[in-house]
């Protein structure tokens, strides 16, 4: 009974001391542990046992004993340890000794040495068995003094640096087959122990962090702990550096009496720093090629770019117009000028092509720039040098053309930029600002002294073929200037202008031009009579009425004819005009009008009728006729036989008494 009791007591007993205790340490921020040497906790939580300075020892353990073993002389419980830990050596393929797990009778091993003795022992004490010392090394320096197999081993220590057991550092592999480790590889890297008291047998494993406990340990050593370990001990690790500057690291541990230390919460713990070499060789290694690889990305993409704007900004250059450097723009130049020919830049569509405002970058002048599109190399080279020509006329009621640049199928034009726009958006399509008779008086004697100078005042003859209100524009002080000469031939004086193509604009084409296909100072003569009704009028020369086109030379001769010319005026006048003035352009225009060419006046006496030089009754006889629907008379003085549609009642009349009234202003 009593034995009985004693025996369940003893039991109880047993159980009690052989119950589980141990604990668990994922990062060492707010760990209690007994630290001494160079041994720190950073901020980040990493235990740090050595840091950069040499032949130091550093020492890190559990602040409270663990109890492992019921009696002195009793046997040992069974325990199991993990933890995590990095070297980092100063190079890749030196370091300093190493880090132990250690079990020992004392919290500081405080006669311990630095350097082969990892903070464990030192040369007196080594190997002797009072030490009562277990540990397990982790070691990278090869000290024969210990009989160390390598400089990268791991190895069971009892009592003394010379390891029972010692193996170099990797892991097997759960399908057989064997990794090397290197410690000092910089890698975070995990280790088992376990000890199991009724098998007396020790196990230790390595393999690098996230990676299973390997099922094969590395090192499997039968010993029996109970000599070794005492009653109370303390755990924890210890570290040494020699003559080279090593930082020990452990980042996680956990530990158990009497079950397996608990898994370690490998993403909780501290990050371990990448520092040093390791990270340089990393720069190196990946960063360099990448920024080699950008750089040529950079270097291709300009290259490209460079191309696309070259091809881009492309000019045709030959060298027959190096002669006219001066005239010749770059497109470049252009391009910026007109803000890339912006739509919000065009100042409007013509018939030969857009016209665009710009300011040149260089002078800050205001411009305008014609694209005139063409197909063909033909006929470019005379083109060019008749643009040029036209470039050097001067006259300040000519738009100047200030140079041209040649691209492929595109031409471009650079004039004065005139702010006042054409003449034609004044007169008709209701116009929101009318001119004053003043103004168009003063237009149209300018438009006629850029004529004359065009006839008669340059080294060439110069017709302009395109003369309308379209193609007159206006400067800041509303000043007429004769413009765009796309369709301008040059003759020498005196010699007879070569038969072209018929062009201008219909309602301005002389009746003989279309005939002979000649354009004369008289063809220009005829256009500008169709310009001044124009002028006079605010209607186009040609308007297509509800039922029919309407004439307009028709409708004034037979306003003339029904004896009210000033009733052909532009109603929009009103009264705001001065009679006199307003019959003697109505009437010069009928004069300019005239089918035949040899009726109607050069510029220079127009200018003069204009300018109240010539008396209107000097011109003895006229007629009038438009080309299209009358029937156009002989061109001699002899027939001068009024040809007037008999819808007129004209027909017939003599010219010469029809012509004088006309001048004198009677009817
Ligand atoms: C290493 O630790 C010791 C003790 O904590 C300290 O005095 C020393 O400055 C540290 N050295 C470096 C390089 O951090
Ligand atoms: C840390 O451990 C020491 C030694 O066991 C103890 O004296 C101290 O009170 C502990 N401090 C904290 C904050 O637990
Ligand atoms: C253990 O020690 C006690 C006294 O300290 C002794 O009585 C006992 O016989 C010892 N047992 C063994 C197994 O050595
Ligand atoms: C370390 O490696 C370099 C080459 O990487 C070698 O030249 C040097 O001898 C090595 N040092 C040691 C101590 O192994
Ligand atoms: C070595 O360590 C032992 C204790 O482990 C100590 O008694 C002894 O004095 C130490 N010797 C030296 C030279 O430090
Ligand atoms: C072991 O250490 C003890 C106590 O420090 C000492 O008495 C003994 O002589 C040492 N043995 C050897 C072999 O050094
Ligand atoms: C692993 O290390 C051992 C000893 O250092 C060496 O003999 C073996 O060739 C190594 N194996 C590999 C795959 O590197």
């Amino acid at each position: 009974m009593f034995v009985g009791i004693l025996f369940l007591v003893s039991l109880l007993a047993a159980l009690n001391y052989a119950q589980e205790t141990g604990f668990v340490y994922n990062g060492f921020r707010s760990a209690n542990l007994s630290l001494d040497g160079i041994a720190e906790i950073t901020s980040s939580g990493l235990l740090k046992l050595t840091n950069d300075t040499t032949q130091k020892k550093g020492h890190a353990f559990h602040p409270d004993p663990v109890r492992f073993k019921n009696l002195p002389n009793g046997s040992v419980f069974s325990f199991s340890t993990t933890f995590v830990f990095a070297i980092q050596p100063p190079y890749p393929n030196l370091s300093s000794h190493g880090l132990a797990f250690v079990v020992a009778p004392q919290r500081g091993l405080p006669w311990s040495r630095a350097n082969q003795f990892l903070g464990m022992f030192n040369e007196t004490c080594n190997g002797n068995s009072s030490n009562h010392v277990f540990g397990v090394e982790l070691d990278t320096v090869l000290s024969f003094k210990f009989q160390d197999i390598d400089n990268n081993h791991i190895g069971i220590d009892l009592n003394g640096l010379r390891s029972a057991v010692s193996t170099s550092a990797g892991y097997y592999k759960d399908d057989g087959g064997f990794n090397n480790l290197s410690l000092i590889s910089g890698q975070a890297m995990q280790v088992w122990v376990d000890y199991d008291d009724t098998a007396k047998l020790i196990n230790v494993a390595l393999a690098p962090i996230n990676v299973q406990k390997p099922k094969t340990p590395l090192l499997s050593f039968m010993q029996d702990l109970s000599p070794i370990i005492n009653e109370n001990m303390y755990v924890g690790f210890s570290s040494s550096t020699g003559l080279h500057r090593t930082s020990h690291f452990v980042l996680g541990w956990s530990f158990s009496v009497n079950g397996e230390a608990q898994a370690l919460a490998l993403s909780r713990l501290p990050k371990f720093p990448q520092i040093g070499k390791k990270e340089m060789s990393n720069v190196l290694t990946i960063g360099l090629p990448l920024m080699v690889l950008f750089v040529v990305l950079m270097l291709i993409l300009s290259v490209v770019y460079v191309i696309r704007r070259k091809r881009k900004m492309a000019e045709v250059l030959e060298d027959w117009e190096r002669d006219y450097g001066p005239h010749r723009f770059k497109y470049r130049d252009l391009y910026i000028a007109t803000k890339g020919f912006r739509d919000q830049e065009l100042l409007g569509t013509g018939g030969f092509g857009r016209v665009y405002r710009g300011i040149l970058l260089t002078s800050s002048t205001e411009i305008a720039v014609k694209r005139v599109s063409h197909e063909s190399r033909q006929g470019m080279r005379e083109f060019v040098a008749e643009i040029i020509s036209i470039g050097r006329l001067r006259h300040r009621n000519l738009v100047s053309l200030l140079g041209y640049c040649r691209r492929k199928r595109e031409l471009l034009l650079v004039y004065d930029y005139m702010p006042n726009g054409s003449l034609n958006k004044y007169l008709y399509n209701q116009p929101k600002v009318t001119l004053s008779w003043m103004q168009r008086f003063r237009v149209i004697k300018g438009v006629a002294s850029g004529l004359l100078y065009l006839h008669e005042g340059w080294e060439q003859v110069v017709i302009h073929r395109d003369i309308k209100a379209s193609n007159i524009l206006l400067d800041a002080e509303f000043n007429g200037r004769l413009g765009d000469f796309g369709l301008a031939r040059l003759y020498d004086h005196g010699t007879d202008p070569q038969t072209t193509h018929v062009a201008g604009t219909f309602g301005y084409l002389a009746p003989e031009h279309m005939r002979t296909g000649k354009a004369t100072t008289s063809t220009d003569v005829f256009a500008f009579g169709a310009f001044l009704l124009e002028v006079a009028c605010g209607r186009r020369p040609i308007e297509h009425g509800d039922t029919e086109g309407v004439i307009l030379v028709d409708w004034v001769f037979s306003c003339w004819d029904g004896g009210d010319i000033l009733q052909a005026r532009d109603p929009r006048l009103g009264a705001g005009f001065v009679e006199e003035e307003m019959k003697l352009v109505l009437k010069l225009g009928l004069m300019c009008s005239h089918s035949n060419s040899l009726m109607r006046p050069s510029m220079r006496q127009v200018l003069q009728y204009l300018e109240g030089d010539l008396p209107m009754l000097e011109l003895l006889s006229t007629g009038i006729s438009f080309n299209g629907l009358t029937i156009a008379h002989g061109e001699g003085f002899d027939d001068l036989t009024m040809s007037r549609p008999s819808s007129l009642g004209k027909a017939g009349t003599d010219l010469s008494s029809v012509a004088e009234s006309v001048l004198s202003g009677g009817r």
